[in-house]
């Protein structure tokens, strides 16, 4: 090779070099190994039953003084440790409004606050009702509405998921919507939860937390009662003015945790027994047709068979419900943040595993993936309605599709 060529390809390389580094760096991060003797310790601290003044809080005063339950797996348990929770272990959330009704006729509504009625308490006078917070709550509007537990198999793909991408199904379903020659307004549009620190929402059913590690704290916090660090522990609204000590547990004890839910193996897509995997396919294949598909993407970036777009819908009046723990703070001004998520907004639950998570939907409504499908409303409903007009052998196959979709199994 002359020398000239050699020189012209040196320099080719030279220009080109921080085109690849630019191309590389656009790439998600490579996932990160999980710390195996963390998600050991963190097993344990899932599985234990926390008390007041429990040993493993030598700071603070352990479980409480208001709870849910006692432990991470009292919950999380169907289909195996990390599972979705029965209807019986579903959470109330409440939100207390003020509604006044404008010169204009309009009536509006004000949320003032939002959190958890707790199921139980350490001392009796820290108990709390709903007959107590509406005492406590004069001229305020309140309602309660339950949410399930869901399951936590797969969440370590779903917090290694980049913001980009879940971005880019927002764009797409834009351009999707705009691209519809006719009945546009039936396309479903999803947005993404954009929080305080520019991050985007992805777990909860109101899509308020951007990390799984956030979420384990709030957890912590909200469910057991166990403050750390990051999360306050939960307050008995039914008598003010008490402080725990100190922390229940360490960031490094939550840290654990998180390594723990990361270590749990993914969803597994599965024919059940006795279904030819035929039948299995054309569901799925039926699943696309009608539109489900549309929300509950199969696919999220490098993240295979999550079927979840991550983005917050408008299911109508019939899903309206609000309040959760953690809900994102009221933003600065000057954050670029979208605005919370309304009543009527769900992120679009991921549907690996679904087969082992009964009861469905945010409150649990639905006892058999059927019901589910005939419980979707507003932007749910052209596929609900296409589903209803498939032949009963079709909706068959659909919902045999679903049954398909797994959780771990036991190895
Ligand atoms: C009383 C039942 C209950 C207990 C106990 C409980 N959870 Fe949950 N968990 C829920 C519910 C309900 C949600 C959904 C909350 C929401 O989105 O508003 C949830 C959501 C989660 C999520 C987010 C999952 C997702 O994909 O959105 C994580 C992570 C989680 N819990 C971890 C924990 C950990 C860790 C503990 C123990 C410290 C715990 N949970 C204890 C009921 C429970
Ligand atoms: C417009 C977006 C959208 C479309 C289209 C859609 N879904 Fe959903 N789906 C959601 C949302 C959002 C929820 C949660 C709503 C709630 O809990 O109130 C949900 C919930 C579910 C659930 C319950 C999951 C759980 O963990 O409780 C199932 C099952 C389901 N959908 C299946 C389907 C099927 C099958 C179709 C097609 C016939 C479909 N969905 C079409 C957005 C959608």
């Amino acid at each position: 090779m002359s020398r000239q060529l050699l020189g012209g390809l040196a320099l080719c390389a030279a220009l080109a070099a921080p085109l690849t580094i630019k191309a590389f760096s656009a790439r998600p991060p490579a996932p990160k190994p999980i710390d195996v003797s963390a998600a050991e310790a963190g097993k344990a601290l899932f599985l234990h039953e926390f008390t007041a003044n429990d040993p493993l809080c030598p700071n603070g005063d352990g479980l409480g003084p208001v709870f849910n339950a006692k432990s991470c797996v009292a919950c999380h348990r169907q289909g195996g440790v990390g599972g979705s929770g029965p209807q019986d272990a579903n959470v109330h959330a409440f939100i207390a409004r003020i509604i006044t009704c404008g010169n204009d006729g309009i009536v509006r509504a004000n949320t003032q606050k939002s959190g958890l009625i707790h199921n139980a308490a350490t001392r009796p006078d820290f108990r709390e009702t709903e007959e107590i917070l509406k005492a406590t709550s004069p001229n305020l509007d309140i309602h309660v509405t339950e949410r399930k537990t869901p399951a936590l198999f797969g969440a370590k793909l779903i917090d290694e998921i980049t913001d980009r991408e879940i971005l880019a199904n927002e764009r797409a379903q834009q351009l999707r919507r705009g691209m519809a020659v006719e009945g546009s307004d039936r396309v479903p549009l999803g947005r993404a939860v954009r929080l305080v620190g520019n991050r985007i929402g992805r777990f909860g059913w109101k899509g308020q937390t951007a990390s799984l590690s956030d979420f384990v704290q709030a957890a912590c916090a909200n469910e057991l009662g166990l403050g750390n660090p990051n999360q306050a522990q939960a307050q008995s609204f039914a008598k003010a003015g008490y402080t725990a000590p100190g922390f229940d547990l360490s960031l490094e004890q939550c840290d654990q945790m998180t390594a723990f839910i990361q270590s749990l193996p993914r969803p597994e897509e599965l024919a059940p027994p006795d279904v030819s995997s035929a039948d299995v396919e054309r569901g799925r294949a039926l699943f696309s047709k009608v539109g489900c598909a549309e929300c509950h993407q199969p696919d999220v970036g490098r993240v295979t068979g999550i079927y979840s777009d991550l983005l917050l819908h408008d299911m109508g009046q019939t899903l309206s419900a609000g309040g959760s723990y953690n809900d994102p703070p009221i933003p600065d001004p000057d954050e670029f943040v979208s605005a919370p998520a309304k009543q009527s907004e769900w992120r679009t639950p991921p549907l690996w595993g679904v087969a082992d998570a009964a009861p469905y939907m945010h409150d649990g409504r639905a006892a058999t993936l059927e019901e589910a499908i005939r419980a979707h409303t507003g932007q749910g409903d052209p596929a609900r309605t296409a589903f209803t007009q498939l032949a009963l052998e079709e909706q068959k196959q659909l919902v045999l599709f679903l049954k398909s979709l797994r959780a771990p199994q036991p190895r």
